[in-house]
C-alpha cells in the first residue's frame, strides 16, 4: 500500500507522519511544490513546532515516510492520494471575504487527473465547503480517462499544539464516502489504515456531505462556545463578575462540559473563522438567511473582542497610546504552535499601530519574518516610507518590555506565567499597565507588586 500526500503543512505533515509511525507496512510520500518546505521536513529543523512531532518524524522518515518535490511522482505511484493543501477565505471576486479558495484544491485535482495510471482513491483532507468531494470526482472523471476514482472526505479534528496526541488518540476519525459498493470498497481501505492504531469503534463511517458538513459544524460549534463566553466577559466587566468563575461554575454542568469556555482576546488560528464564513456562506447560497446571520455573530462577536481589548488599552493609558512603547508578549494564536494564521495579535498589534504606538513583540516560537509579514499583510505599513520602524521583534521578553508604558500578554505561553514580574515591573515606565489578554496571570500578585493590571471579563 502506498499514500501519497499533497501539501506539507500543519496538517498533512503532522498527520502523515503519524499514519507512516503506526503503519510500518505502509509508504507514505508527502509531496509540496513549496522547495523551502520539504527541505525544512528533511532536514532537523522541521518547518513547524508541534510538540512531539520530531520524535514521530525521526522515528518513520527515510523508512516508509518520505518528503519530496516530484509531485507527479507521488501521485503515480500511490493507491490513495490525500489532498491537503491550503484553502485561504477568497480576498477577490464573488464571494470575497466568506467563500473558500479552492483553486489549489482545483489544480491537485486535474494533476491527479493527468498523471494518474490506474484507479485511486482520493482523499479530502483539507477543510472544505460542502460538495467539494462531488467538484474533484466531477475533474477526476472530466479527464476521460478508462481508470476509476474514488472520492472520500476524511476531515481532520487536530488541534494545532496538540497535534500529536490528537492524532495518536483521536476521539473520532470521520470517513465519508460514496453510497455504493466501490464506495464502500474505498472507505474500508481508509479505515483500514486508521484501524492500524484507531479503536474501531472511533472510526465513524458516513456519507460525503455527512461527513464534509461535520467538520465545519464541529468547528462552528467551538468557535461558538469561545465567542458564547467571550460576550458573558464584556458583562462581567460592566456587573464586577469574574468571567473565569462563572465558566467554571456553568461547567461543571455535564450537559455544558468545562472545556473550550476560556475567555480570551478571541480565538484565531486557521480553521474557525474560514469554516463559519464558508458555513456562513454555505446558507445564503441556499438561501437560508437566518440560519447564515446566526453564525455570522459568533465572528463579528470575535472581531469585537478584539476590538474592544485595544480600545481599553488606548482607555486606559489616558486616551493615548501614540509613541508609547507596548511590549506585545505573544504572537501566535495559541500556545505551542508557531503558526500565526488568522492569531488576535496580528489584529492586536494593528489597532495599536494605527494609534501610532511603538509595538515591541516577543514570542518564543514565531521569528521576526513572520510577524513582519504578518502585519504588513494587514496594511500596518509600507516597508518603504519609514513606518517599519514602529515595530520592533525581540528575541528576550525582558528586553521586550524595558521602558515599555504597558505589557500586553495575547498567547498563553507556559513561559509568561514564570516570567520574573518584579523584575519587569523595574524596568518599565510608571504607572506601569499590564493587560492579560489570556487570563493566565495572577491580577492580584501583579498589583501587589505595583502594576496596574487588568485581565478579560475580571473585576
Ligand atoms: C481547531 C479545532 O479545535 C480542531 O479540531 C480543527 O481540526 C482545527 O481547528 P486549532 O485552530 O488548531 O484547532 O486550535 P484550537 O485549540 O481549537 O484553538 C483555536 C483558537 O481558540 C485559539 O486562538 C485559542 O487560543 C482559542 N481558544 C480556545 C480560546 O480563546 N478559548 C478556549 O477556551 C479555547
Ligand atoms: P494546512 O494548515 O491546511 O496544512 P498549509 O498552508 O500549512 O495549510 O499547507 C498547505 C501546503 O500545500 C503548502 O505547503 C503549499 O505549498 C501546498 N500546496 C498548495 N498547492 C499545492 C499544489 N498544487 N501541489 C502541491 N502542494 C501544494
Amino acid at each position: 500500500m502506498k499514500i501519497c500526500c499533497i501539501g506539507a503543512g500543519y496538517v498533512g505533515g503532522p498527520t502523515m507522519a503519524m499514519i507512516a509511525h503506526k503503519c510500518d507496512d505502509i509508504q507514505v510520500t508527502v509531496v509540496d511544490i513549496n522547495e523551502k518546505r520539504i527541505a525544512a521536513w528533511n532536514s532537523d529543523e522541521l518547518p513547524i513546532f508541534e510538540p512531539g512531532l520530531d520524535d514521530v518524524v525521526k522515528h518513520a522518515r527515510g523508512k516508509n515516510l518520505f518528503f519530496t518535490t516530484e509531485v507527479d511522482k507521488g501521485i503515480r505511484e500511490a493507491d490513495i492520494i490525500f489532498i491537503s493543501v491550503n484553502t485561504p477565505t477568497k480576498t477577490y471576486g464573488v464571494g470575497a471575504g466568506k467563500a473558500a479558495d479552492l483553486k489549489y484544491i482545483e489544480l491537485c485535482a486535474r494533476r491527479i487527473a493527468e498523471v494518474a495510471e490506474d484507479d485511486k482513491i482520493v482523499v479530502e483532507k483539507s477543510t472544505l465547503p460542502v460538495r467539494t468531494a462531488e467538484s474533484i470526482r466531477r475533474i477526476l472523471e472530466g479527464a476521460g480517462k478508462s481508470i476509476k476514482f474514488q472520492v472520500l472526505s476524511n476531515p481532520e479534528f487536530l488541534a494545532e499544539g496538540t497535534a500529536v496526541e490528537d492524532l495518536e488518540a483521536p476521539d473520532r476519525v470521520l470517513i465519508g464516502g460514496e453510497d455504493s459498493e466501490a464506495g464502500d470498497k474505498a472507505v474500508q481501505a481508509l479505515v483500514d489504515v486508521y484501524a492500524h492504531w484507531v479503536p474501531r469503534e472511533r472510526i465513524l463511517t458516513t456519507n460525503v456531505w455527512s461527513s464534509e458538513l461535520s467538520k465545519l459544524t464541529a468547528n462552528a460549534f467551538l468557535a461558538q462556545r469561545i465567542s458564547s463566553i467571550n460576550a458573558i466577559s464584556e458583562l462581567c466587566e460592566a456587573t464586577g463578575a469574574d468571567v473565569d468563575q462563572v465558566a467554571h461554575a456553568i461547567g461543571t454542568d455535564s450537559r455544558v462540559g468545562p472545556k473550550f469556555l476560556k475567555s480570551s482576546v478571541g480565538f484565531g488560528g486557521s480553521c474557525f473563522q474560514k469554516d463559519i464564513l464558508n458555513l456562513v456562506y454555505l446558507c445564503e447560497h441556499f438561501g437560508l438567511p437566518e440560519v447564515a446571520a446566526y453564525w455570522e455573530q459568533v465572528v463579528h462577536m470575535n472581531d469585537h473582542q478584539k476590538e474592544r481589548f485595544v480600545k481599553r488599552i488606548v482607555r486606559t493609558l489616558f486616551n493615548t497610546v501614540s509613541g508609547k512603547k507596548i511590549a506585545v508578549l505573544g504572537f501566535a494564536f495559541k500556545k505551542d504552535t508557531n503558526d500565526t494564521r488568522e492569531s488576535p495579535a496580528i489584529y492586536v498589534c494593528r489597532d495599536l499601530l494605527r494609534e501610532h504606538a511603538q509595538v515591541a513583540i516577543y514570542d518564543p516560537k514565531v521569528n521576526e519574518e513572520s510577524v513582519l509579514r504578518d502585519l504588513e499583510e494587514v496594511g500596518t505599513f509600507e516597508p518603504d516610507n519609514g513606518k517599519r520602524k514602529h515595530v520592533s521583534v525581540y528575541q528576550d521578553p525582558y528586553e521586550a518590555v524595558k521602558d515599555a508604558h504597558a505589557v500586553v500578554i495575547l498567547t498563553e505561553w507556559d513561559e509568561f506565567r514564570e516570567l520574573d514580574y518584579q523584575r519587569i515591573f523595574d524596568t518599565m515606565l510608571k504607572p506601569a499597565f499590564i493587560f492579560d489578554g489570556r487570563n493566565i496571570l495572577d491580577l492580584k500578585e501583579l498589583r501587589k507588586i505595583g502594576f496596574e493590571a487588568s485581565g478579560i471579563g475580571k473585576p
